[in-house]
Protein backbone atom coordinates (compact mmCIF):
# COMPACT_ATOMS: atom_id res chain seq x y z
CA UNK A 1 0.00 0.00 0.00
CA UNK A 2 2.70 2.35 1.01
CA UNK A 3 4.65 1.65 -2.52
CA UNK A 4 7.36 4.57 -3.49
CA UNK A 5 6.44 7.72 -1.04
CA UNK A 6 7.80 10.83 -0.36
CA UNK A 7 9.41 11.75 2.94
CA UNK A 8 6.50 13.27 3.87
CA UNK A 9 3.44 11.01 2.63
CA UNK A 10 6.33 7.81 4.21
CA UNK A 11 6.21 9.76 7.51
CA UNK A 12 2.29 10.11 7.57
CA UNK A 13 2.19 6.67 6.69
CA UNK A 14 4.32 5.13 9.39
CA UNK A 15 2.64 7.44 11.72
CA UNK A 16 -0.63 6.07 10.53
CA UNK A 17 0.44 2.64 10.81
CA UNK A 18 1.57 2.41 14.11
CA UNK A 19 -1.54 4.38 15.12
CA UNK A 20 -3.84 1.26 13.33
CA UNK A 21 -2.08 -1.11 16.22
CA UNK A 22 -4.36 0.85 18.76
CA UNK A 23 -7.42 -0.35 17.12
CA UNK A 24 -9.00 -3.84 18.67
CA UNK A 25 -11.54 -6.37 17.85
CA UNK A 26 -15.26 -4.71 19.16
CA UNK A 27 -13.90 -1.05 19.49
CA UNK A 28 -15.71 1.80 18.64
CA UNK A 29 -13.19 4.20 16.89
CA UNK A 30 -13.77 8.03 15.66
CA UNK A 31 -11.81 8.50 12.38
CA UNK A 32 -10.65 11.71 11.61
CA UNK A 33 -9.94 13.73 8.34
CA UNK A 34 -6.98 14.72 6.58
CA UNK A 35 -4.72 12.97 4.32
CA UNK A 36 -2.77 11.46 7.36
CA UNK A 37 -6.14 10.20 8.92
CA UNK A 38 -6.57 9.31 5.04
CA UNK A 39 -3.46 6.41 5.39
CA UNK A 40 -5.23 5.57 8.59
CA UNK A 41 -8.79 4.65 7.07
CA UNK A 42 -6.64 2.94 4.39
CA UNK A 43 -4.53 1.03 6.88
CA UNK A 44 -7.53 -0.08 9.11
CA UNK A 45 -9.08 -1.00 5.97
CA UNK A 46 -6.47 -3.65 5.08
CA UNK A 47 -6.80 -4.96 8.69
CA UNK A 48 -9.95 -5.40 8.13
CA UNK A 49 -10.27 -7.17 4.78
CA UNK A 50 -6.95 -9.31 5.36
CA UNK A 51 -7.02 -10.05 9.47
CA UNK A 52 -10.56 -9.95 10.30
CA UNK A 53 -10.26 -6.80 12.09
CA UNK A 54 -14.26 -5.97 13.40
CA UNK A 55 -14.80 -2.24 14.52
CA UNK A 56 -17.10 0.23 13.96
CA UNK A 57 -16.11 3.71 12.67
CA UNK A 58 -17.32 7.24 13.63
CA UNK A 59 -16.19 9.33 10.71
CA UNK A 60 -15.46 13.02 10.82
CA UNK A 61 -16.29 14.51 7.88
CA UNK A 62 -18.15 13.41 4.60
CA UNK A 63 -14.93 12.48 2.77
CA UNK A 64 -13.43 10.35 5.85
CA UNK A 65 -16.84 8.41 5.35
CA UNK A 66 -16.65 7.88 2.02
CA UNK A 67 -12.96 6.34 2.23
CA UNK A 68 -14.04 4.38 5.16
CA UNK A 69 -16.96 2.49 3.46
CA UNK A 70 -14.47 2.37 0.10
CA UNK A 71 -12.04 0.38 2.12
CA UNK A 72 -14.69 -2.05 3.92
CA UNK A 73 -15.05 -0.71 7.30
CA UNK A 74 -18.60 -0.55 9.16
CA UNK A 75 -19.94 3.01 9.64
CA UNK A 76 -21.97 4.76 12.41
CA UNK A 77 -22.52 7.70 13.68
CA UNK A 78 -21.81 8.99 16.62
CA UNK A 79 -25.45 9.07 18.36
CA UNK A 80 -25.54 5.32 17.06
CA UNK A 81 -22.09 4.88 18.73
CA UNK A 82 -22.51 7.23 22.05
CA UNK A 83 -19.25 6.67 23.30
CA UNK A 84 -16.06 5.44 21.38
CA UNK A 85 -13.46 3.91 22.42
CA UNK A 86 -10.30 5.82 20.88
CA UNK A 87 -10.48 8.33 17.83
CA UNK A 88 -7.23 8.71 15.81
CA UNK A 89 -7.00 11.47 13.69
CA UNK A 90 -4.25 13.84 12.06
CA UNK A 91 -3.07 17.66 13.61
CA UNK A 92 -1.86 21.35 11.93
CA UNK A 93 0.47 21.29 15.32
CA UNK A 94 1.15 20.05 18.05
CA UNK A 95 3.39 21.05 21.11
CA UNK A 96 5.27 19.65 24.10
CA UNK A 97 1.93 19.20 26.37
CA UNK A 98 0.13 17.45 23.03
CA UNK A 99 -2.32 20.28 23.01
CA UNK A 100 -3.22 20.93 19.22
CA UNK A 101 -4.05 23.02 16.45
CA UNK A 102 -6.71 21.41 14.06
CA UNK A 103 -9.11 22.57 11.07
CA UNK A 104 -6.90 22.82 8.11
CA UNK A 105 -8.78 20.27 6.45
CA UNK A 106 -12.25 22.20 7.46
CA UNK A 107 -13.39 19.26 9.68
CA UNK A 108 -12.64 20.54 13.11
CA UNK A 109 -16.20 20.79 14.51
CA UNK A 110 -17.09 17.27 14.31
CA UNK A 111 -13.19 16.41 15.21
CA UNK A 112 -14.08 18.29 18.05
CA UNK A 113 -17.23 16.57 19.26
CA UNK A 114 -15.57 13.08 18.03
CA UNK A 115 -12.36 13.27 20.02
CA UNK A 116 -14.00 14.69 22.95
CA UNK A 117 -16.55 12.07 23.03
CA UNK A 118 -14.03 9.10 23.23
CA UNK A 119 -11.79 8.00 26.05
CA UNK A 120 -8.73 8.44 24.07
CA UNK A 121 -7.49 10.90 21.31
CA UNK A 122 -4.60 9.24 19.32
CA UNK A 123 -2.89 11.96 17.21
CA UNK A 124 -0.80 10.67 13.63
CA UNK A 125 1.18 13.34 12.33
CA UNK A 126 4.74 13.78 10.75
CA UNK A 127 7.43 15.38 12.70
CA UNK A 128 7.28 18.99 10.47
CA UNK A 129 4.02 19.71 12.39
CA UNK A 130 5.47 19.49 16.35
CA UNK A 131 6.07 23.17 17.54
CA UNK A 132 7.66 25.09 20.86
CA UNK A 133 4.44 27.32 20.50
CA UNK A 134 1.31 27.11 18.56
CA UNK A 135 -0.02 29.92 16.17
CA UNK A 136 2.53 29.74 13.26
CA UNK A 137 -0.36 27.72 11.64
CA UNK A 138 -3.23 29.61 11.11
CA UNK A 139 -5.89 28.99 13.56
CA UNK A 140 -9.14 28.09 11.99
CA UNK A 141 -12.31 28.77 13.56
CA UNK A 142 -15.85 27.87 12.43
CA UNK A 143 -18.33 30.51 12.32
CA UNK A 144 -22.22 30.67 11.18
CA UNK A 145 -22.39 32.17 7.60
CA UNK A 146 -24.53 34.96 8.61
CA UNK A 147 -23.36 38.23 9.73
CA UNK A 148 -19.58 36.58 9.18
CA UNK A 149 -18.39 39.98 8.44
CA UNK A 150 -19.63 41.10 12.21
CA UNK A 151 -18.35 37.74 13.42
CA UNK A 152 -14.88 38.96 11.56
CA UNK A 153 -15.27 42.28 12.94
CA UNK A 154 -15.03 41.31 16.38
CA UNK A 155 -12.83 38.80 16.76
CA UNK A 156 -10.33 40.83 14.94
CA UNK A 157 -11.27 43.91 18.17
CA UNK A 158 -11.07 41.05 20.56
CA UNK A 159 -7.39 39.85 19.47
CA UNK A 160 -6.29 43.86 19.34
CA UNK A 161 -7.81 44.13 23.11
CA UNK A 162 -5.63 40.70 24.11
CA UNK A 163 -2.51 41.96 22.59
CA UNK A 164 -2.11 39.05 20.64
CA UNK A 165 0.53 39.10 18.10
CA UNK A 166 -1.24 38.73 14.56
CA UNK A 167 -4.86 39.92 14.12
CA UNK A 168 -6.04 39.25 10.94
CA UNK A 169 -9.31 36.87 10.63
CA UNK A 170 -9.37 35.91 6.64
CA UNK A 171 -12.47 33.65 5.26
CA UNK A 172 -11.45 30.61 3.95
CA UNK A 173 -11.66 30.31 0.13
CA UNK A 174 -13.05 27.79 -2.05
CA UNK A 175 -11.90 29.23 -5.59
CA UNK A 176 -13.96 31.98 -5.90
CA UNK A 177 -16.91 30.94 -3.14
CA UNK A 178 -16.24 30.83 1.00
CA UNK A 179 -14.94 27.34 1.47
CA UNK A 180 -18.42 25.28 3.39
CA UNK A 181 -18.14 23.18 5.93
CA UNK A 182 -20.15 20.07 6.95
CA UNK A 183 -22.15 21.56 8.95
CA UNK A 184 -23.17 24.50 6.11
CA UNK A 185 -20.64 27.08 7.99
CA UNK A 186 -17.36 29.22 6.98
CA UNK A 187 -13.76 29.02 8.13
CA UNK A 188 -12.06 32.10 9.64
CA UNK A 189 -8.49 31.73 9.74
CA UNK A 190 -6.70 33.59 12.08
CA UNK A 191 -2.97 34.61 11.14
CA UNK A 192 -1.71 35.01 15.11
CA UNK A 193 1.87 34.13 14.30
CA UNK A 194 2.27 32.68 17.89
CA UNK A 195 -0.31 32.20 20.56
CA UNK A 196 0.68 32.97 23.82
CA UNK A 197 -2.20 31.48 25.75
CA UNK A 198 -3.69 29.24 23.90
CA UNK A 199 -6.43 28.19 26.67
CA UNK A 200 -7.96 31.23 27.00
CA UNK A 201 -7.71 32.79 23.47
CA UNK A 202 -10.01 29.30 23.11
CA UNK A 203 -12.58 30.26 25.85
CA UNK A 204 -12.47 33.63 24.58
CA UNK A 205 -13.58 32.87 20.65
CA UNK A 206 -16.30 30.13 21.85
CA UNK A 207 -18.18 32.85 23.65
CA UNK A 208 -18.64 35.46 21.30
CA UNK A 209 -21.86 34.93 18.99
CA UNK A 210 -21.36 33.61 15.07
CA UNK A 211 -18.43 31.14 16.72
CA UNK A 212 -19.34 27.70 16.56
CA UNK A 213 -15.72 26.09 17.63
CA UNK A 214 -12.69 27.33 17.62
CA UNK A 215 -9.79 24.92 16.10
CA UNK A 216 -7.39 25.02 19.67
CA UNK A 217 -7.76 21.43 20.76
CA UNK A 218 -6.93 21.95 24.78
CA UNK A 219 -6.74 18.58 27.15
CA UNK A 220 -7.85 16.74 24.98
CA UNK A 221 -5.23 14.21 22.98
CA UNK A 222 -3.63 11.86 25.03
CA UNK A 223 -0.87 10.56 22.34
CA UNK A 224 0.81 11.90 19.49
CA UNK A 225 2.42 9.46 17.52
CA UNK A 226 5.38 11.25 15.03
CA UNK A 227 6.25 10.11 12.00
CA UNK A 228 10.06 10.47 10.15
CA UNK A 229 10.46 10.15 6.70
CA UNK A 230 12.85 7.76 6.73
CA UNK A 231 10.46 5.44 8.65
CA UNK A 232 11.29 5.82 12.58
CA UNK A 233 8.12 6.75 14.48
CA UNK A 234 8.33 7.92 18.04
CA UNK A 235 5.55 8.07 20.56
CA UNK A 236 5.22 11.27 22.69
C1 LIG B 1 -8.79 18.50 9.31
C2 LIG B 1 -7.64 18.41 10.24
C3 LIG B 1 -6.47 17.59 9.81
O1 LIG B 1 -6.30 16.55 10.71
C4 LIG B 1 -5.26 18.46 9.78
O2 LIG B 1 -5.51 19.55 8.89
C5 LIG B 1 -4.02 17.70 9.29
O3 LIG B 1 -4.18 17.34 7.96
P1 LIG B 1 -3.09 16.52 7.18
O4 LIG B 1 -3.01 15.17 7.81
O5 LIG B 1 -3.61 16.48 5.76
O6 LIG B 1 -1.79 17.28 7.28
O7 LIG B 1 -7.63 18.96 11.31
O8 LIG B 1 -9.75 19.39 9.77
Amino acid sequence: MSGELSPIDKAKFVAAKRAADFVEDGMRVGLGTGSTAAWLVRCLGEMVREEGLKFRGVPTSTRTAELAREVGIEVVSLDEAKWLDITIDGADEFDANLNLIKGGGGALLQEKIVATASDQMVVIADAGKEVETLGAFPLPVEVIPFGWQTTQALIEETLVSMDVLGRSATLRMNGDAPFVTDEGNYILDLHLNRIGNARQLALVLNQMPGVVENGLFIDICDIVVVGYGDGRVELR
